[in-house]
């Protein structure tokens, strides 16, 4: 097919370049993993960030060329877009972009018709992925345009590498694992902190209590996937009556844990819908 980026003779992407624009938290998250898993070699991924030293800093500590923007848009196949998307604007006004390049943008917030319209692209990828593709056990949901089914497979092998992949056709569903598994890490370790600061006031030992919640966490979430069960069942599991669980629980239930929760799903999704570019 004309225009098509010709995957099929380098079954492991040799030849294929990858740019990362932005190399913050996610986009210097989804480097590592993808050398580390081998996806692409050192030589194959070229970076960009507007902060120097935050890009000297990555170029050196995972060994891969740093350029300036207008060349890792030119040389590269992959285009990722992990600046925040705040910076999208300015940075559709500032570059030219190639408009053959598939780009993957995993900036919340910004649909596939704004890039398209911005960028003048017409191959696009929007994914919401999270922190753990940092170690390979991230969730990325992710919609494709425009892509030939061999270029939408050897993305999914990009994202495969990066943890568990969701492939969507509503790009609604992306806006919605925005609030879920994009933000979710950040939900739970508000939790943990809870629970930390809480019993901290009794009087336990913070490192103690770390050490306990992050190997129950750990044990409670593997368990569940290995069981399939719902939460509602596993607390029955363990909040037997009059027990020390079932106290916790009816008196944040007492306070309205409820309706807090229902206050914060509600401002954190106008706040995601208000947002979008
Ligand atoms: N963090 C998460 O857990 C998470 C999860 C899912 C999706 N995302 C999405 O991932 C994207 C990146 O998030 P992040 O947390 O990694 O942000 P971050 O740590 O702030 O990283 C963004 C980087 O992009 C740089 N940058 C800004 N404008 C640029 C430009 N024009 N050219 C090159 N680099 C530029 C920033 O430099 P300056 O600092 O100098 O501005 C910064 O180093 C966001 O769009 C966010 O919505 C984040």
């Amino acid at each position: 097919m004309k225009g098509e980026i010709n995957f099929s003779k380098f079954t492991n992407f040799e030849t294929i370049k990858i740019g990362i624009i932005g190399c913050g938290t996610m986009g210097s998250a989804i480097l590592e993993q993808i050398l580390k898993e081998r996806v692409f070699s050192k030589n194959q991924i070229l970076i960009n960030d507007k902060d120097k030293k935050k890009e000297r800093e990555i170029s050196q500590k995972y060994k891969v060329k740093a350029s300036e923007i207008n060349e890792v848009l030119k040389q590269s196949d992959f285009i990722i877009l992990a600046i925040k998307p705040q910076d999208f604007l300015s940075f559709g006004k500032e570059v030219s972009f190639p408009k053959n390049k598939i780009v993957i943008s995993i900036m919340a917030g910004v649909e596939a018709s704004s890039i398209k319209k911005i960028l003048g692209v017409k191959k696009i990828v929007r994914a919401m992925p999270n922190l753990m593709v940092k170690i390979g056990k991230g969730v990325i949901v992710w919609k494709e345009q425009g892509l030939s089914s061999n270029e939408t497979r050897n993305v999914k092998k990009i994202f495969k590498a990066l943890g568990e992949e969701i492939r969507v056709k509503d790009e609604n569903l992306i806006s919605q694992a925005t609030l879920i598994s994009g933000c979710g890490p950040g939900y739970l370790y508000f939790f943990e902190d809870l629970l930390l600061k809480s019993f901290e006031r009794l009087g336990f030992s913070e490192k103690f209590i770390s050490k306990l919640l992050a190997g129950t966490f750990f044990g409670a979430i593997l368990y569940q996937r290995k069981e399939k069960k719902n939460p509602k069942d596993l607390i029955k599991m363990v909040a037997s009556k009059g027990g020390v669980t079932e106290k916790f629980l009816e008196t944040l239930k007492e306070k309205k844990i409820y309706e807090i929760f229902e206050q914060a799903a509600q401002s954190a999704n106008n706040h995601n819908i208000k947002r979008k570019i």
